[in-house]
């Protein structure tokens, strides 16, 4: 029998809840970011939105801190940049070394296993980092083509001290990667001072964007070998092109060969380029940048001071080595018999408020609480210390009523 057809399903307006994010990241946009994001579109061959481009790469290499000419966006979350560094870099067979310190160390290992390398890792346990003496002999035994690492691992909130680590892997002929993604703009990360070969981040962090680009950067060391791997797409060919003997890179999407040519003078078609995203990654880099490197990174490390001493004044214990604490997240071990999940839904229930527990190992057994980027400032430290000691109250843990915000109060007043 026929039935007539069901009505469209349309669903009601979007009307998300407004939360403070103070979690390991998404943050909260800066709203400068959202109205750049609301210009209108332009075409990427418009010679106005060309020389967006241009910009925007001028302003990653101060991001950066780098002259690297190859600082550009991968259209895609963090991880797209990671996986546009490392499928052009590797090819079947090469030795890598990744150094893990946490969950985002097991992502950088899977990908470059992904890319067929011969994959050795160094573990070490969640909460510490290395020793760069520990990473110089595995390079030194192993002689890999890259070490890739991460920068911080909001995972354990953790730091990798990594000012010693690109003239190791000099010494030794290897190639460095770092995965920035959480700690550009929020940690001091001069890529050509510490001989980082390729850095990749994201913007939801430290750089007050939503998630969905990824500024990238990468020397002449890796462009040199990207270069061996060019190919180009048939029907863009240029007459007479020959391809180099390099092996081609196994992603087109991610194919860093063909992103220099799209990014370079010849703009050869590639992806249509992301413009919304493009306009929001270039007005972050202009917020920090106008607000200053140094400035910023104090911000950060103020806030983590003033974090850090509220909830010690609330008898909680912060977590891992804090001689590498990242300064833009937190962790925070959840108390014995208090229970975790139900006081980050109280949380978010109540004050609007997000935090994160974390994964694996330390999964249920800390919270972690960023505060980064537009979301890193003196009051978003002060509310989620009353929330959490309030939260905390309600669930019956005994605590001393005011002495977090009072304790954060005074770091931010001897400032
Ligand atoms: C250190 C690190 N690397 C990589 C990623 C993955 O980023 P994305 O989720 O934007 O792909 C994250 C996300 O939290 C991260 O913290």
């Amino acid at each position: 029998m026929h039935r007539p057809p069901a009505p469209p399903t349309v669903f009601g307006d979007l009307n998300p809840a407004p939360r403070l994010l103070l979690g390991p990241g998404p943050i909260n946009a800066d709203p400068r970011v959202l109205r750049a994001m609301a210009m209108p579109l332009l075409g990427q061959f418009d010679p106005e939105f060309i020389a967006y481009m241009d910009e925007t790469m001028a302003l990653l290499r101060q991001l950066y801190q780098t002259s690297n000419r190859w600082s550009f966006l991968v259209d895609g979350t963090a991880r797209a940049g990671i996986e546009a560094l490392l499928v052009s870099l590797i090819e079947p067979g090469d030795r890598v070394l990744v150094p893990i310190f946490g969950r985002f160390g097991h992502l950088l290992a899977e990908i470059a296993g992904r890319c067929g390398a011969e994959v050795t890792t160094l573990e070490t346990e969640w909460g510490r980092v290395f020793e760069p003496d520990a990473i110089e002999a595995e390079v030194k035994r192993l002689r890999p083509k890259l070490l890739a690492v991460v920068h911080g691992d909001t995972s354990t909130t953790m730091a990798q001290p990594l000012n010693e680590i690109g003239a190791i892997c000099r010494r030794y002929d290897c190639l460095l990667y770092a995965d920035a993604t959480a700690t550009l703009g929020g940690m001091d990360l001069p890529v050509d001072a510490w001989q980082i070969d390729a850095a990749s981040a994201g913007l939801q962090k430290c750089l007050s964007g939503p998630p969905g680009s990824a500024p990238i950067t990468f020397n002449a060391r890796v462009e040199d070998l990207v270069r061996c791997r060019k190919h180009v797409e048939a029907g863009l060919r240029p007459a007479g092109f020959v391809p180099p003997a390099g092996p081609r890179i196994h992603s087109n999407y991610f194919d860093l060969a063909m992103l220099m040519d799209y990014w370079g003078p010849s703009h050869l078609n590639h992806h249509t380029e992301a413009a919304s995203m493009l306009y929001a990654a270039r007005e972050c880099a202009r917020i920090v940048l106008r607000d200053g490197l140094a400035e910023t990174f104090a911000r950060h490390a103020l806030a983590s001071k003033a974090l850090v001493a509220g909830l010690e004044a609330m008898g909680l214990k912060v977590f891992g080595d804090q001689r590498h604490k990242m300064p833009n997240v937190t962790g925070v071990h959840i108390p014995d018999g208090v229970p975790g999940d139900r006081v980050r839904t109280a949380l978010l229930d109540d004050f609007g408020i997000e935090i994160g527990t974390s994964f694996g190992p330390l999964h249920g057994r800390i919270w972690r609480i960023g505060t980064m980027g537009y979301n890193c400032r003196k009051q978003n430290v002060l509310v989620v210390l009353g929330a959490l000691e309030a939260v905390l109250r309600q669930a019956g843990h005994p605590l001393p009523a005011g002495a977090a915000v009072e304790a954060a109060y005074a770091v931010y007043g001897a400032a």
